[in-house]
C-alpha cells in the first residue's frame, strides 16, 4: 500500500492482484466504451476558479443526505460481484464504510447476503434492487432487507436488459457453454494463486448471498450471466414501481436516471432522491457523460429530491467537481472494488481517507470552508 497514492494507482494494483476474468469485469464497460471514458474525461475537464486570501483554515466536509449524516459526501455504490474481489468482500467494505461514516450500499448481485453484511459489516447497508421478471422475488426481498434493518432501498432502473460487454466475451466470463465457462474462469484464477487462495478457497461460498435461496445449486458465481439475461425485465413501466413503494417503507432512491422527464417521473411514482448515473458506462454506450447530466436534472428537481450522480469520480477534486453542479452526493463504483481488490478492507479505508484529503484541499484553495459553500462559482466556466 506504500506505493499507492491515489485511486489510478489502486486500479493497476488491482490488475495485479485479480484474475484476468474479474478485473476486466470490474473495469469494462459497454460496446466501445465511449461513454465510460466520457465519464471520467468529462469531470476533468471542469475547471476551478483558484481564490487566494481567503482565508479557509479547517474545512468541513459532512453533509446529509436524505436525513442521515455522512462524514463526506460519498457514498460506496453497489456493485454486483465486488465482494468476489477480497475474501467475503461486501463485508470488508461495509466495516471500511462505517469507519470512514459513509453509507455502503449493497448490489441484489452481490455474494454477500444482505443478512450477512448487516451482521457482520456492524451496521445495515443501503440495499440495491433491481426489477426483475420474478416480482415474488423482489418483494421477498424487500422484505428481507427491511428486517435485516435496511431503511434506504436504491432502485435501479437502467438495466431492463444486460448490457453488451465484449470483454466479458474475451475473458469467457459471458457466452460460451456453462462448463467452457467454467475452465476458463478456473484456469484463469490460477494465474492468480494469492487470490485464489485467498477468496477462491478461504473466502467461500461463492455463490450470489441474496439468490442463493431462490436459485439452490444454480447460485454460483459462474451463472451470474445466465441469471442476469434471463430475469431481467425489458417490459418494466413506472407503474411497476407501484409494487415497490407499497412493499418498502423507508427512502426510496431511483438510480440510472439521465433526463429531466424521468427524474419528475421518479419522484410522482414516490422516490425521494434520484441518482443520475449511466451504470458507469456499462449500459447505453453513447449514453451522455453522468455529469453533463446532472445540471438539468438538478434543475428539474429543485428542492423536490436529492441528486445524486455517479460515473468517473476519481478523485476528491472530482467530488468537487459533482457538488459544484448540484449533486447533494456522489457514489463510487470501481474505484472501492479497486481498492478493495488491491488492499482488502484497509485498501478502501484508505480511499476514502485519499478522496476526503483530496476534497478539503480542492475546497480550500477554491475558497469554501463548507459542503455547502460549494456551488458553480467554484468553477472556471473556461475549459
Ligand atoms: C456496477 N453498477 C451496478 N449498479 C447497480 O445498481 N447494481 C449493480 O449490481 C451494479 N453492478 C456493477 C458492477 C460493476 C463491476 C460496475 C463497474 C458497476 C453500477 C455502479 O453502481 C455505478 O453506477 C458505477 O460503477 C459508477 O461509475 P464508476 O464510479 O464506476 O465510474
Amino acid at each position: 500500500m506504500r506505493s499507492i497514492a491515489n485511486v489510478a494507482d489502486y486500479r493497476v494494483a488491482a490488475r495485479r492482484r485479480l484474475p484476468r476474468f474479474l478485473f476486466d469485469y470490474i473495469d469494462g464497460g459497454a460496446l466501445t466504451e465511449r461513454t465510460l471514458a466520457a465519464n471520467a474525461a468529462e469531470l476533468q475537464a471542469i475547471g476551478f476558479r483558484q481564490r487566494v486570501m481567503s482565508g479557509v483554515g479547517a474545512v468541513d466536509l459532512s453533509t446529509a443526505v436524505l436525513g442521515e449524516s455522512l462524514a463526506l459526501p460519498v457514498i460506496l455504490a453497489p456493485i454486483g460481484l465486488g465482494g468476489l474481489t477480497a475474501r467475503r468482500g461486501e463485508v470488508q467494505a461495509a466495516r471500511a464504510a462505517r469507519t470512514a461514516g459513509v453509507p455502503f450500499t449493497l448490489s441484489t448481485v452481490a455474494l454477500c447476503s444482505v443478512e450477512e453484511v448487516a451482521r457482520e459489516g456492524g451496521t445495515a447497508p443501503w440495499f440495491q434492487l433491481y426489477v426483475t421478471r420474478d416480482r415474488g422475488f423482489m418483494r421477498a426481498m424487500l422484505a428481507r432487507a427491511q428486517a435485516a434493518g435496511c431503511r434506504t432501498l436504491v432502485f435501479t432502473v437502467d438495466m431492463s436488459l444486460p448490457g453488451i460487454r465484449y470483454r466479458d466475451r474475451r475473458s469467457g466470463l459471458s457466452g460460451g457453454t456453462r462448463l467452457r465457462r467454467a475452465l476458463r474462469l478456473r484456469a484463469q484464477a490460477l494465474r492468480r494463486p494469492r487470490w485464489a487462495c485467498d477468496v477462491g478457497l478461504l473466502g467461500r461460498p461463492l455463490v450470489l448471498g441474496n439468490l442463493a435461496e431462490l436459485l439452490g445449486r444454480g447460485a454460483g458465481v459462474e451463472n451470474f450471466w445466465g441469471w442476469m439475461a434471463d430475469n431481467f425485465d425489458p417490459t418494466v413501466t413506472w407503474r411497476d414501481l407501484d409494487e415497490v413503494r407499497a412493499h418498502w417503507s423507508g427512502t426510496l432512491i431511483i438510480k440510472g436516471v439521465l433526463e429531466p422527464e424521468d427524474a419528475r417521473a421518479a419522484v410522482a411514482a414516490g422516490a425521494q432522491g434520484v441518482v443520475v448515473s449511466n451504470h458507469g458506462g456499462r449500459q447505453l454506450d453513447g449514453a451522455d457523460a453522468a455529469i453533463t447530466a446532472l445540471p438539468a436534472i438538478v434543475e428539474a428537481m429543485g428542492d423536490r429530491a436529492a441528486v445524486l450522480m455517479d460515473g468517473g469520480i476519481r478523485s476528491g477534486a472530482d467530488v468537487v467537481r459533482a457538488l459544484a453542479l448540484g449533486a447533494r452526493a456522489v457514489l463510487i463504483g470501481r474505484p472501492w472494488v479497486w481498492a478493495l481488490g488491491a488492499c482488502g478492507q484497509r485498501g478502501v479505508t484508505h480511499l476514502l481517507d485519499l478522496l476526503a484529503q483530496e476534497m478539503r484541499l480542492t475546497m480550500a484553495l477554491t475558497g469554501v470552508a463548507s459542503v455547502d459553500g460549494i456551488n458553480r462559482s467554484l468553477l472556471s466556466g473556461r475549459r
